[in-house]
């Protein structure tokens, strides 16, 4: 993955975490997800919306508090979220993926992909999902399921062998939808909790 610079749909010129071209090419009929009506990463259904990488910019269209919806962020500065950036586009592996509303400017979604490299299976990668959140004022019209779909095709296209997350047992329905299941024997999500982040 480059540093390559590319164009903001507004014509500003904005750094993304990604290319976001791998997001065009996603197949949306591989997916067991039922849209309706029909929508995909690349049409979302209206017009003032955008399905995209993190942008260096977006700390100024309410990521973090898009993120403030699903936990507690902490007081992140510019300078933070700047480096924290930089970190994750250097080191690979991170798909912060987001849904704008171009009309207000501001992020009303996202989801992301974190890739682990591996020497099992052949030195493969597996996906994790992590950190899905939509505004509470457009939850339930479909964007949970875009963005999620949208993160798990992502996560086939390159290359992962499997996908995985963590969710509340009052979510286990929703991702069942999307092809998620619980897997007999194999279904614990444990964790060691060490102390708060500052
Ligand atoms: C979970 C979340 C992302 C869903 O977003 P959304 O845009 O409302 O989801 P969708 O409109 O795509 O809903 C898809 C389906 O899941 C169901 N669903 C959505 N949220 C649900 C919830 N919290 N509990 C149970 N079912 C839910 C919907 O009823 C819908 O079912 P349908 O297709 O039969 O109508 C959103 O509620 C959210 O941001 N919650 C707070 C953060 C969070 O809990 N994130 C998940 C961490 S694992």
């Amino acid at each position: 993955m480059g540093m390559e610079k590319y164009n903001n749909v507004d014509g500003n010129p904005s750094e993304y975490l990604y290319p976001p071209e791998i997001l065009k090419r996603l197949n949306f009929d591989k997916s067991p997800a039922t849209f309706k009506p029909k929508i995909s990463a690349a049409s979302p259904g209206e017009d003032w919306m955008v399905v995209r990488p993190l942008q260096r910019s977006d700390f100024d269209k309410g990521f973090l508090q898009l993120l403030g919806q699903l936990t507690s962020v902490g007081n992140v500065t510019r300078k933070q979220f700047d480096e924290r950036f930089t970190s994750m586009k250097q080191s690979g592996g991170y798909y912060v993926t987001v849904i704008e509303d171009t009309r207000i400017s501001k992020l009303i979604g996202a989801a992301t992909l974190t890739i682990e490299q591996k020497f099992i299976h052949n030195c493969s990668v597996r996906g994790r999902l992590e950190d899905v959140v939509v505004n509470d004022t457009y939850r339930g019209k479909q964007l949970g399921k875009l963005i999620v779909v949208t993160v798990s095709l992502l996560a086939q296209e390159l290359g992962c062998y499997k996908m995985s997350l963590d969710c509340k047992d009052k979510l286990i329905k929703f991702y069942e939808t999307l092809g998620y299941k619980l897997e007999p024997g194999n279904s614990n999500a444990m964790n060691m909790r060490f102390e708060e982040p500052s």
